[in-house]
Order: C-alpha cells, then structure tokens, then sequence
C-alpha cells in the first residue's frame, strides 16, 4: 500500500492524476461550465480569451475550449497538466503555482475551479493566489472562483461515501469531526482500489488538506489585490448556482470578481 503525504498538494495531485477523470466522472462539468460562462456573460465579460489556473487535467476549461475561447491553462502538478495536455494538445499549459504566477498574458478571464483555492492553507497564500490573478487579467476582466462552504466540510468533508469507474474503486473518507468552523481545516482521504491483470488489486491512498476561507476574508483579500465588483453565488450539490451565497444552505460559493481598470495598490 503506497500512501501520498497530504503536506505537498503537487505530490498529493501528482499522484492522484491516473485516476482524477475516473473519480470525478460523475461531474457534469459541461452545465456547470456553461451556468458559469452564462453568469460571467451577464457580468460583462469583456472577451474570450481565459487562463484556467489549477486546470487539472483540462476539464474545466475544456468546456470553455468547445464554445471557441482561447485557453491557457496552469497548475501545479505536471502530472495533472500531462493529461490536459493529452486532450488539448493545441492549448498553452504552464507548471506555475497559483501563489506565484508568472505574467502569463492579459486575460479576460480567470477561472480556478472545483474548490483549487481551498489547498491554500494560510489567508497570506490566498492574498498572493488573488494578486497573481488580478495581475493576469486585463483591466475590466473577470475573475471567477469556488470555494467550499462550512456545510460542504459539515456534510461532504465529514462522511465515507463509495463510487467506481473504468475498472477502478474508490473510497472517499471525510475526515471532519467536530462542527465545521470559519477557518477551519479539513482532510479527506480518497483510497483507490485498481485491479491488475493477474486479478490482484492495489490500494493508493491520496490525502487531502484544505482550509475554509469566509466570505468576509475572500471579500478583504479581493479588494487587496485590486478586485471590485465582487458578487457571490451559492451552488447547489447539482452544480446549479442561485444567488445569495449562504455557508449553511449551499456547498460552495462561486465569486464573480472584476479587475479594477484604475492602478491598483498591492
Ligand atoms: C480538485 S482539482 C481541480 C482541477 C480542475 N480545475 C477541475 O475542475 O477539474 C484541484 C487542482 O488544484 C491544483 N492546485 C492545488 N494547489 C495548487 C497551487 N498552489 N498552485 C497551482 N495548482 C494547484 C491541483 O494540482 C489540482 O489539479
């Protein structure tokens, strides 16, 4: 049994990169992507060019590549974007860490999904993740983000659930157990069971760190990096988003965010 430390997320995805699209093959992320772009429309998004930082293995922006945007994508984990860049052979990928990104272009839009910025453990890691977005994006262009809510860590984060794909098992092992606080930080562990050819099966455990980031922080951070016009939606466990973002009544939040067009203070 192999177990991936929790400390390092680029070795914790670089791990889990064989199996991500299996574990997350029940994601609809093709309504979710376009529920987001139809948001992103209504808030003016000025053009199609869009940098998907933390793109994983390119299913977020994969969506956005199909309805004719430009994509770039960044993350971490090379493993991660090797995938990505089976799929998108023809798109720009970068290993950069979202704490510190290079400039990478002036961008209409910047996307970091499916809870990325959660893996940021300390408000001065989400301070600088927020900086290297806005420094990314052309003046008027729209930052948007999830991140997950104290009832997404009260409910998913805290229960086992089973689900299998392509030949492969998974457990996923939420590992919350007093009442979930701001702030607070929660570990899952996500056990993969492969079966090999001789009929023997092996079993990986990947282990997962995140931190809950409150809105009124995010809200404080945002303006720091030269964010206005911030407006947080709660989203449903289907993927739908409602506006209104409620911690106890939704699973994540999705923050709209524009780039000031005036010169920022950082
Ligand atoms: C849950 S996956 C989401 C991937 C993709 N956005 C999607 O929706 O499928 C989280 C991603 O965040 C990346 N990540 C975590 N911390 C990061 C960091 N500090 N810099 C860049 N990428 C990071 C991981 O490598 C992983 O690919």
């Amino acid at each position: 049994m192999m177990t991936i430390p929790a400390t390092d997320t680029r070795l914790v995805y670089d791990g889990l990169a064989a199996h991500y699209d299996a574990f997350t093959a029940h994601h609809d992320y093709h309504s979710w992507i376009a529920a987001l772009e139809e948001q992103a429309l209504e808030h003016g998004l000025p053009g199609r060019r869009v940098l998907d930082v933390a793109c994983g293995t390119g299913k977020s922006f994969l969506p956005l590549l199909a309805k004719g945007y430009v994509a770039t994508g960044c993350d971490c984990s090379a493993e991660m974007l090797c995938r990505a860049r089976e799929k998108a052979p023809n798109v720009a990928l970068f290993q950069a860490d979202m704490r510190e990104l290079p400039p990478l272009g002036q961008f209409d839009l910047v996307t970091c999904l499916d809870d990325a910025l959660n893996y940021l453990l300390s408000s001065r890691d989400l301070g600088r993740a927020f900086a290297s977005a806005s420094r990314n994006l052309a003046p008027g262009g729209l930052y948007v983000f999830d991140v997950n809510t104290l009832t997404g860590y009260a409910t998913t984060w805290a229960s086992t659930s089973f689900s299998e794909h392509d030949g492969r098992a998974f457990v996923w092992r939420g590992q919350v157990k007093a009442p979930a606080q701001p702030l607070l930080r929660a570990t899952a562990l996500i056990e993969i069971f492969t079966q090999a050819v001789d009929g023997t099966w092996s079993r990986a455990t990947s282990r997962h760190a995140q931190r809950h980031h409150p809105e009124p922080l995010v809200r404080e951070l945002l303006a720091d990096a030269g964010f206005c016009e911030v407006t947080a939606y709660g989203q449903l466990p289907n993927g739908s988003v409602e506006s209104g973002a409620d911690e106890l009544g939704h699973h994540k939040v999705v923050y709209f965010a524009r780039r000031e067009t005036r010169a920022v203070r950082r």
